[in-house]
């Protein structure tokens, strides 16, 4: 049996891939950081709580980290633990490199003191690509990154490539585009807006607040990503991949399409920092633009071009940016009618 070690199994993308790694037959380890609220939901939402055994981990202690890995021995360690939100690595940008920076060091060199042998997979993203030099993004195109975050993230990308290089460790990185999914963290856009204008659907008397809305991103679905993880780890040689959907949307489109599959009746007025939704029914404004959530330096546009991916891994995306909002939505619906 197969043994793969998880790190951030509680986030999105963890939940997801452990799904995908069950239903494949391995014997699934997971890492948690302890904290006092409940970290479970998505686990338990997909069934499979109970499958996986579940490790204290914390990505800035190495001895932690070493014992993790000396104890579940695995063939496979899908590094996907970070501080993943961009607007939080300028608030706290020590913490962020840390975790994301050293704490990819600290596994790869505990990687090639304990055991060479473990296949690595390195969470990487087109947050590297940040101020892009080139359209779409490719595993060539440089990187100029526009956050801590995305600065974090060179390091640990650039990092694994120098472990397999040097010491031939079969480590790659999936510079994965923007993927969502149901169970998408609540403070990412994609979510905020499905969750926010599902409830106002719904009677909430809220105004949902957006930074910049002309910011474009390539969305696509969780559920197909995890499976290019996977598949980067059955190649024979490590390498990079681009994993996207090689279509951009503006965050201004991902409001539209929720709108609309929620049936509002609704028209944009005003421009700039006054620009705001109406809801014809209710003559109430619903989305306003706040500037407490525009960033110190913005990515403004971000396309991939998957065909590597395509041509090596036999990977595609599957779903489409209406599709991913229909499947957002009706959890988010399923969520409201839960509670009450
Ligand atoms: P996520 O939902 O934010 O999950 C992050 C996970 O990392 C959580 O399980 C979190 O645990 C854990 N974590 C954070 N700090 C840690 C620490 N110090 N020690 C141990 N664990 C820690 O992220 P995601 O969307 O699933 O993304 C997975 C990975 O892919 C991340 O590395 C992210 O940067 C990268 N990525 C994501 C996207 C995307 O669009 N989703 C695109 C490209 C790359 P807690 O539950 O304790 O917070
Ligand atoms: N979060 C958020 N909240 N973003 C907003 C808002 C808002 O109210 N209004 C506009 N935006 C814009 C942001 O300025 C950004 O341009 C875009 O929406 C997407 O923001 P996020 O959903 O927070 O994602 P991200 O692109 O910054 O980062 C995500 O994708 C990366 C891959 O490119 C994260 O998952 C990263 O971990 C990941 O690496």
């Amino acid at each position: 049996m197969k043994r793969a070690l998880i790190t951030g199994i509680t986030g999105q993308d963890g939940a997801y891939l452990a799904k995908l790694l069950i239903e494949k037959g391995y014997k699934v380890y997971g890492t948690v950081r302890r904290s006092t609220s409940e970290k479970f939901v998505n686990l338990k939402y997909l069934n499979i709580y109970d499958k996986i055994k579940f490790y204290d981990f914390d990505l800035l202690e190495l001895s932690n980290i070493q014992n993790v890995i000396k104890e579940t021995k695995p063939h496979e360690i899908y590094h996907l633990a970070a501080q993943s939100f961009v607007p939080t690595s300028f608030q706290v940008p020590i913490v962020t490199t840390d975790i994301n920076s050293l704490g990819t060091l600290r596994i790869l060199d505990s990687i090639n003191s304990i055991n060479k042998k473990i296949k690595f997979y390195q969470a990487s993203t087109s947050e590297m690509f940040g101020k892009v030099q080139q359209i779409p993004q490719t595993e060539k195109t440089p990187f100029y990154p526009r956050s801590p975050y995305g600065v974090s993230k060179v390091f640990s990308h650039w990092i694994t490539v120098n472990y397999r290089e040097s010491y031939n460790i079969h480590a790659s990185s999936g510079i994965l585009f923007n993927h969502e999914s149901p169970l998408r963290g609540g403070e990412f856009v994609t979510k905020k807006i499905t969750s926010s204008l599902t409830r106002i659907k719904h009677g909430s008397k809220e105004v949902l607040k957006v930074g910049n809305i002309n910011a474009k991103r390539d969305w696509g679905y969780a559920g197909d990503y995890v499976y290019a993880m996977w598949l980067m780890l059955q190649q024979k040689n490590a390498d990079d991949y681009v994993i996207a959907t090689g279509k951009t949307h503006s965050v201004r489109e991902f409001i539209n399409l929720t709108l609309k599959y929620l049936n509002f009746e609704y028209k944009w007025v005003g421009q700039g920092m006054n620009e705001r939704v109406i809801n014809l029914n209710s003559g109430k404004t619903i989305i306003k633009i706040d500037k407490e959530f525009f960033r110190p330096a913005e990515v403004d546009l971000l396309i991939g071009n998957p065909g590597k991916a395509k041509r090596k891994l036999k990977w595609k995306p599957n779903t489409s940016l209406k599709k991913l909002v229909k499947l957002m939505v009706d959890y988010d619906v399923s969520q409201i009618k839960k509670t009450y």
